[in-house]
């Protein structure tokens, strides 16, 4: 199929890469000069496993090309993705300027039938905005749907190709057979609804997964107060299979571009049709919450933080990615600095040039060795989970460190071990 996708972010990048992959002819387009100047030179402009291979091997192809130009992106396409970013406001809604100026695009740069599809995550009621906007631009033919992503950033690739289910919200018979037979290598259950069905189960399944881990890092709240183990709480409560063992772990909280943001868009929806969804208000108060505690534990073995050397761990908000939007990382570092620590901070991915550009901290000291990092600090903080910190030396942080004091944000070590090595050592809801 001719397929061209609007927005060359983690989502429209691995989404075009992935449908290049399985044999369409893909266009991406985007706004960011430098972004699509560095695409077509085979540059990936962020870290995600295995994308530069696939889009190196597919523009080799020419399976897949990269584009400024909004009116080629929409010529001769059968079908038309949008891609783009959802951001909130700073009243919680949901920021669809971006969604709205591509539909217009769309909309003027039609010549003929297409699916306009929409990717995003958006609001109930978008796909009706969008239609509405190419409907004043263009009188022709066209279809619109929603089919919302679920992959995960730093298992993107792979979630892409080996979907759990797909969701087509569409009303025309057309594009559910064009939209089917775009998916057709795939052997997942297929859930066909309407537009506004398809809405809504992207922004549940995320507030769904959202509550899950406020509602063990709950549990391991009560459970540093009651002398038990949350690590086997979880464990157990998950060889249930009406609850399931993931997003079960305890640690910090969730961060990303799309749990905080889609747990609060769905919050305001509700607000906005007259309903209170009290239990997301609770979900993000207590991921709110969950940040702060990791400054008290570290105030509890360091006292007053007044410039204390910190050593910090991890700034992605999550392994195997260098996106670092909503970082519980880069809350904490911040909470450390104001309370007058200094930080030394260490990640394997995240572009420390860009967090220095966009301000993002006051005066942390940025290292490029996880163990230099270390020198002459009074604590480590762990703050994500990548795995060279679950497999790091730990005689060797005990010996770098001014005193051995770990504060482990996600439970990557044994409590016993580490206190058999001689660490002063808390984590998440275990003693
Ligand atoms: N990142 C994820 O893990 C993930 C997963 C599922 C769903 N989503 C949803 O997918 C959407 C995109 O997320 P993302 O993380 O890929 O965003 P992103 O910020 O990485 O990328 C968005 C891209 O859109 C481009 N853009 C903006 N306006 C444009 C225009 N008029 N024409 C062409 N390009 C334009 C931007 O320059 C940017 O490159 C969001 O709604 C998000 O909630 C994200």
């Amino acid at each position: 199929m001719e397929i061209s996708i609007f927005g060359a972010g983690y989502v429209g990048l691995v989404t075009g890469a992935c449908l290049a992959e399985l044999g369409n002819n893909v266009v991406c387009c985007d706004i960011d000069r430098n972004k699509i100047e560095r695409l077509k030179n085979g540059e990936i402009p962020f870290f995600e496993p295995g994308l530069k291979n696939l889009i190196n091997k597919n523009i080799k192809k020419k399976k897949i090309s990269f584009t400024l130009n909004l009116e080629e992106a929409v010529l001769a396409k059968e079908v038309i993705f949008i891609a783009v970013g959802t951001p909130q406001k700073k009243n919680g809604e949901v920021n669809l300027s971006y969604v709205k100026k591509v539909a217009k695009e769309i909309g003027k740069n039609l010549k003929k039938y297409a699916i306009i599809i929409n990717k995003s995550t958006v609001p109930v009621g978008t796909g009706n905005l969008v239609r509405n906007i190419i409907k004043k631009e263009y009188n022709g033919s066209f279809d619109i749907a929603s089919n919302p992503e679920f992959l995960r950033e730093g298992s993107a690739v792979f979630d892409f190709m080996n979907p759990e289910r797909i969701i087509i919200g569409t009303d025309s018979t057309e594009s559910k057979k064009i939209i089917k037979d775009l998916y057709e290598p795939f052997s997942c259950p297929v859930v066909n609804t309407k537009i506004e069905t398809a809405e809504m189960i992207k922004y549940a399944s995320n507030a769904f997964l959202a509550a899950k881990i406020s509602f063990i890092n709950e549990i391991a709240n009560v459970c540093e107060r009651v002398g038990a183990n949350v690590d086997e709480v979880a464990y157990a409560m998950g060889l249930d299979s009406r609850i399931g063992n993931k997003f079960l772990d305890a640690g910090i909280g969730y961060g990303g571009s799309c749990f905080p943001k889609d747990v609060r868009a769905l919050h305001n929806i509700a607000l906005n049709n007259n309903y209170k969804f009290k239990l997301l208000k609770a979900v993000v108060r207590v991921n709110n919450d969950q940040r702060l505690l990791l400054a008290e534990k570290t105030e509890r073995l360091l006292g007053d933080l007044k410039n204390k050397k910190i050593c910090v761990w991890g700034i992605s908000f999550k392994p195997n990615t260098d996106d670092t939007r909503e970082s519980a990382a880069i809350d904490i570092i911040n909470l450390l600095e104001k309370k007058g620590g200094k930080i030394n901070a260490y990640d394997p991915k995240v572009d420390y040039e860009k967090l220095r550009r966009d301000n993002k901290f006051k005066a942390v000291n940025f290292y490029s060795n996880k163990y230099d990092a270390l020198k002459n600090c009074q604590a480590l903080i762990i703050a994500t989970e990548w795995d060279e910190f679950k497999n790091a030396d730990l005689r060797k942080i005990k010996k770098l460190l001014q005193k051995p004091n770990i504060i482990d944000g996600r439970n990557i070590y044994n409590p016993d071990k580490m206190k058999k090595i001689g660490f002063n050592y808390l984590s998440v809801g275990r003693l």
